[in-house]
């Protein structure tokens, strides 16, 4: 349909898509109670006044691991770390009402979007300052706030870094009366898209059912291995000419070293077309059972599911379910490896729960000899139903802890304390931060 300029008098639908909430606010809102927080290692915490280390030199070296309600400690940590955090990845609590081992009900308010709301509102404007202009980050969500999430990002970020909802199915799926939901939500945003690399995964081919050439080698599809003409950098060291069979000379930017198109050429891993004309554009055989650099899909199905990754925490803690839906090592681990962030990348996960996220930076710095640093958060929120671990901090670091020795990582583990004399108040509320 065309719109009509020149029309007059025509009638606007006008709907607001900026959403608006209820603004429930916090306590460290008001600085005059914010300055009466610090941040200490937990060995100094408190009394050791000439303790002057700050996060931003000790993830210089180590992890760091914060016990303490992450809205005053993403405050507290702003100014050192502006700028400094390349991935970060969060599992905040979803909203669902539900009594887990952590709160994930906001309904004890009114009006639980809005309560909700505000309280991610804070924490993702913070986390989005902290953000390098290569960076991103990853926020785990189902559709309790799933829709809502999406507008409130898009404000923070801006709607034009939106990267993607990579979504995880992760399992047999959340069941109600009319529809079983295979999927959790990731919504990914760039700090600035047009600086964030683009993201890679390795895929392992066996779906290649042709053989044009008749290699011996078996079944294999071609893959695009050059830029166009146009889209060609003359400038670019991969700049040079290679000569089919026939003849045919291809001048342009390719997408391997001069040296490694030798190799492939000798390998006759390079195919022209059929013979004899050879005069289709250059691509590269890749072979059944051969691994490859793709552009990575939205939908997440090679990792654990639920139960197995609640499996695997017990398992490493010996205690059968002290921690209710950890996130598979493995998922964490692909979002942060499809970034192509750099080797020392600075992760951070102000939702820590059991640690997953330390657990998968491990897992990825043995992997590629990375040294990857981690900033953890997460409360003293206490464990109903437990009496092996007091709180879940206590789990968090338990799992931190087995893990840093297991893949021999560094880890500081920090508190929130008070500082100045607090008000009555002021203690009671910051005792199981
Ligand atoms: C869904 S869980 C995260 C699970 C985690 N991804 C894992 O695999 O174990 C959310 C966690 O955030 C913590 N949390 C909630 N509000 C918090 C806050 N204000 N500050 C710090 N941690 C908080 C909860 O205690 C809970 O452990």
């Amino acid at each position: 349909m065309k719109f009509n300029k020149k029309r007059k008098n025509y009638k606007i639908n006008c709907m607001s898509l900026r959403l608006c909430w209820d603004d429930f606010p916090e306590q460290t809102d008001d600085k005059a109670f914010l300055d009466n927080l610090l941040l200490k290692p937990e060995e100094e915490a408190c009394n050791n006044s000439d303790c002057n280390k700050s996060i931003a030199d000790s993830i210089l070296s180590s992890s760091v691991l914060i016990k303490g309600d992450n809205y005053p400690v993403l405050q507290l940590m702003k100014d050192e770390l502006l700028g400094k955090v390349n991935v970060i990845y969060i599992d905040p609590p979803y909203n669902t009402g539900n009594a887990f081992t952590y709160k994930d009900n906001f309904s004890t308010s009114d009006d639980r979007h809005s309560a909700w709301l505000s309280f991610m509102n804070r924490r993702l404007k913070l986390a989005r300052e902290m953000l390098s202009d290569d960076g991103c980050i990853f926020i785990a969500i189902d559709q309790s706030e799933l829709y809502v999430l999406k507008l409130l990002c898009d404000s923070i970020f801006g709607e034009d870094n939106f990267v993607n909802d990579f979504m995880w199915l992760h399992g047999k799926g959340k069941k109600d009366t009319w529809s079983r939901t295979l999927q959790q939500n990731t919504l990914c945003y760039a700090k600035n898209k047009t600086k964030l690399k683009s993201f890679t995964e390795v895929e392992s081919t066996d779906w290649a059912k042709t053989n044009a050439d008749d290699d011996p080698r078996g079944n294999w599809f071609s893959g695009s291995v050059s830029f166009t003409e146009k889209r060609s950098n003359p400038k670019h060291k991969n700049y040079y000419s290679i000569t089919s069979p026939s003849g045919i000379v291809w001048t342009r930017q390719w997408q391997k070293s001069r040296e490694e198109m030798e190799r492939l050429l000798a390998e006759n891993r390079i195919y022209f077309g059929p013979a004899p004309e050879y005069n289709s554009v250059p691509r590269i055989k890749i072979f059944n059972g051969e691994q490859t650099e793709v552009i990575p899909r939205n939908i997440i199905d090679c990792v654990d599911s639920t139960r197995k990754a609640q499996r695997h925490l017990d398992k490493l803690l010996g205690v059968k379910g002290v921690f209710d839906n950890p996130k598979p090592v493995e998922l964490i681990s692909h979002l942060i490896e499809i970034t192509q962030m750099k080797r020392d990348a600075v992760v951070m996960d102000f939702f820590a729960g059991s640690g997953t996220t330390f657990e998968a930076v491990a897992k990825v710095n043995e992997a590629d000899g990375g040294t990857r640093r981690c900033i953890l958060v997460q409360s003293g929120e206490v464990v109903e139903t437990n009496n092996q671990f007091r709180t879940i901090f206590d789990i968090c670091k338990k799992r931190c802890e087995l893990i840093a020795e297991k893949y021999k990582q560094t880890l500081e583990v920090w508190k929130l304390v008070i500082e100045a004399a607090p008000s009555v108040e002021c203690l009671r509320s910051s005792s199981e931060a």
